[in-house]
């Protein structure tokens, strides 16, 4: 039978959107014990809800703003799960206008951080709080418990905090969600996160395609080895699903289901505003920029034809001359290392991005609710928390201790991987950017001395030396001598 609360009784939190995430989020609040309203513009999707799921707990349905928000206990809650830009615009501007002083907006979408930014203090300036919260999960997540990563006022997180925590998933007792730092933080973590996740789907596809196409090994065969990994350093949702996918066949035609799939990746482009922040903030984040471009070269599909009927040269080495298992755990291990150069470079941009606009973001926080929940929840985030315990200012995640010495094992077969990758012309484009990233980074001497040579000789723009202090700049023109500016 369909709870809806008697009159009188308010809900303690409220939905605004009602697509498949918000319903899904709306049906976690009710499971969980908490009274929740609801509301949706068409209200057929309202009705919807209730006729389907109204027996999962407590709903207070409405199908106008001001009766959802009246439904709603104070300080009053709602979280807006609609498209992020100018429908999530719209839906603020209504609440603000409908809420009182102290009241909390919470905009769960995939917003660009700048955004929330904004948003935040237009709707401070109006007496009410704005929290951005990034949700992960997908679908199932909403159902049966993300990983949030909320921003906003210290002082939200004090009513929202115990809401929050009754629908997230949990890891050892712990749910996954914190109060990420003011403002923007919390979107600007998810998109990071976002961006993590395309490098990871990405390295994992970089392994799948030298499996297929320089081992020989068909997508079954793939699919198990995928789940033998899982059960190592490697074991993550992303392993996991890949499995799932490698192991389908087509219910149409009985082929592999990759074999299918028109190789053209799309993105809405989370992944791409954390490569523009990359560039922005002047932090490397190679592995995750990579994989954005992977993704558009993957779907410039008419160029790609014009290329393939061009016929480019590929090279005479084509053979692979390794043992096909010795090769397996060859690609496992590249795998595992590029993906830890990803999540290095993804937790300096958020460091990097908590400095720029004084968020005060503790990684260790992240390291806690990405282990359940999110996208990217794999077991190595335990050894990124402890890796953080142990020394919260790491100048870089591969200089833990663990990681170093992972990195021992990793190092030669990630070498391998890359040369017999490009032997044969598969593309590695993040296996083989990030190894460049790790040897740049390691590397005593880098070839930017020689860039700030040139730089001087063109335009005088004067250089450091390694010797003593100052600026200098030689009269590359003239006599050749050094003058100190
Ligand atoms: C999540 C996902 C989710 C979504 C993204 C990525 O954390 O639950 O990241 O936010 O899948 O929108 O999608 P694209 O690959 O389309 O950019």
């Amino acid at each position: 039978m369909t709870q809806t609360a008697e009159k009188t009784d308010l809900a303690q939190i409220g939905v605004v959107g009602l697509a498949v995430m918000g319903s899904n989020l709306a049906r976690n609040f009710a499971r969980n014990g908490n009274t929740v309203a609801v509301y949706n513009r068409s209200p057929e999707k309202t009705r919807a809800l209730i006729s389907e799921h109204g027996d999962e707990g407590t709903f207070i349905p409405s199908e106008t703003v001001e009766d959802f928000v009246a439904s709603l206990e104070r300080p009053r809650k709602a979280i807006i799960m609609v498209q992020a830009g100018a429908a999530t615009d719209a839906v603020i501007n209504q609440l603000t206008e409908t809420m009182d002083e102290g009241d909390i907006i919470i905009d769960g979408g995939n917003a660009l951080f700048t955004d929330t930014i904004r948003r935040e203090k237009e709707v401070a300036a109006k007496g009410r709080h704005f929290v951005g919260a990034g949700i992960s999960g997908g679908e199932e997540g909403a159902l049966n418990g993300p990983s949030i990563m909320p921003g906003g006022p210290a002082e939200s997180w004090e009513t929202l905090g115990p809401i929050l925590e009754s629908i997230a998933a949990e890891v050892d007792g712990t749910p996954c969600v914190t109060h990420i730092g003011p403002d923007g933080a919390g979107h600007f973590v998810k998109m990071v996160h976002n961006g993590i996740e395309y490098a990871d789907m990405q390295v994992i596809g970089e392994a799948y395609q030298l499996l297929r196409y320089g081992a020989g090994m068909e997508p079954a065969e793939i699919a198990e080895v995928f789940r033998e990994w899982n059960a190592g350093d490697l074991d993550s949702y992303l392993i996991e699903i890949t499995a799932e996918v490698l192991a389908q066949k087509d219910p149409e035609t009985g082929a592999p289901l990759v074999d299918v799939i028109v190789d053209a990746a799309g993105q809405k482009g989370t992944g791409r505003w954390t490569a523009i922040n990359g560039l922005e903030l002047g932090v490397p984040i190679t592995g995750i920029a990579e994989s954005v471009f992977a993704r558009a070269l993957s779907s410039a599909t008419a160029q790609r034809a014009a290329a393939q009927e061009g016929q480019l040269p590929s090279g005479t080495i084509t053979e692979l001359n390794v043992d096909k298992a010795e090769f397996v755990e060859d690609v496992r291990r590249a795998l595992y290392a590029a993906k830890l150069i990803a999540y290095s470079q993804g937790f300096d941009e958020i460091k990097a991005g908590s400095e720029e606009f004084g968020w005060n973001v503790d990684p260790r926080d992240l390291a806690t609710i990405w282990r359940g929940g999110c996208i990217i929840r794999a077991k190595f985030l335990d050894r990124i928390r402890e890796a953080y315990d142990n020394n919260a200012d790491l100048s870089a995640l591969i200089l833990d201790p663990y990681f170093k010495g992972e990195l021992e094992n990793l190092i030669d077969p990630w070498r391998r991987v890359v040369v017999a990758a490009t032997q044969l012309g598969l593309p590695v484009p993040v296996f083989a950017s990030s190894l460049s990233y790790y040897d740049s980074l390691r590397a005593e001497r880098l070839p930017a001395a020689l860039i700030q040579g040139q730089r001087d000789f063109f335009g005088a723009h004067t250089f450091k030396r390694v010797d003593r202090d100052g600026t200098f700049h030689i009269e590359w023109s003239g006599d050749r001598s050094l003058t100190e500016m």
